[in-house]
């Protein structure tokens, strides 16, 4: 009965693959001939990452990180911990950062910071949701799968605390939910 919680449909399951089988092509395209390395942030990336991945053509490596932006509720902060790194070395690879969302720049731009002292041969941002509006920190994105507007979303991953991630479509929660 997660739907009763959902205020509206932003993205059904059909618009969700579609896009990413489009993001997908736009990576095989731009690496023709390279081997990347898909980096997700944990948890809320987890479908993405699985969708991504598996309509990406292309020698492919996957690993997977977490960080945590201590702020409850339904924003995060400037401070920002990484709470499980990578396994392997990103020196000298064609590093994809795989993110459910980019609300304020906080985590993104920290992460990404982080990871480009650990010298890749490239590095880019692909987000499957991008809510402009909010942005504090400026964050160059490669790929983006859908510009929102500053609503709380949840379902594909993204969660409000930790639930709704298995909704197979992203919705808008209804604020009365998280009490906004
Ligand atoms: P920042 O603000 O650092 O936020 O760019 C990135 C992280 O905040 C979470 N976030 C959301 N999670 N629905 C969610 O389920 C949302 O609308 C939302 N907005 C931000 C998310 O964990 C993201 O990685
Ligand atoms: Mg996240």
């Amino acid at each position: 009965m997660l739907e009763k919680d959902i205020q509206e449909v932003l993205f059904s399951e059909e618009q969700l693959k579609t896009r990413v089988n489009e993001i997908a092509q736009e990576i095989d395209r731009d690496y023709a001939g390279k081997e990347i390395m898909l980096i997700s942030v944990l948890r809320g990336s987890f479908i993405f990452m699985a969708d991504l991945c598996r309509a990406i053509d292309l020698d492919c490596t996957l690993d997977f990180m977490s960080v945590s932006s201590y702020g409850k509720g339904t924003s995060s902060s400037g401070q920002v911990q990484i709470t499980k790194d990578l396994s392997e070395d990103i020196s000298g690879r064609h590093i994809i950062v795989v993110e459910d969302i980019l609300d304020s720049g906080n985590t993104l731009s920290y992460l990404l910071k982080i990871l480009e002292h650990r010298h890749p041969a490239s590095i880019r941002l692909c987000t499957l949701l991008d809510k402009p509006d909010r942005r504090v920190k400026p964050v160059e994105v490669h790929y983006s799968g859908f510009t929102i507007p500053d609503a709380f979303v949840v379902g594909y991953g993204l969660d409000y605390a930790e639930k709704y991630r298995n909704l197979p479509y992203i919705g808008i929660l209804k604020p009365e939910v998280y009490g906004g």
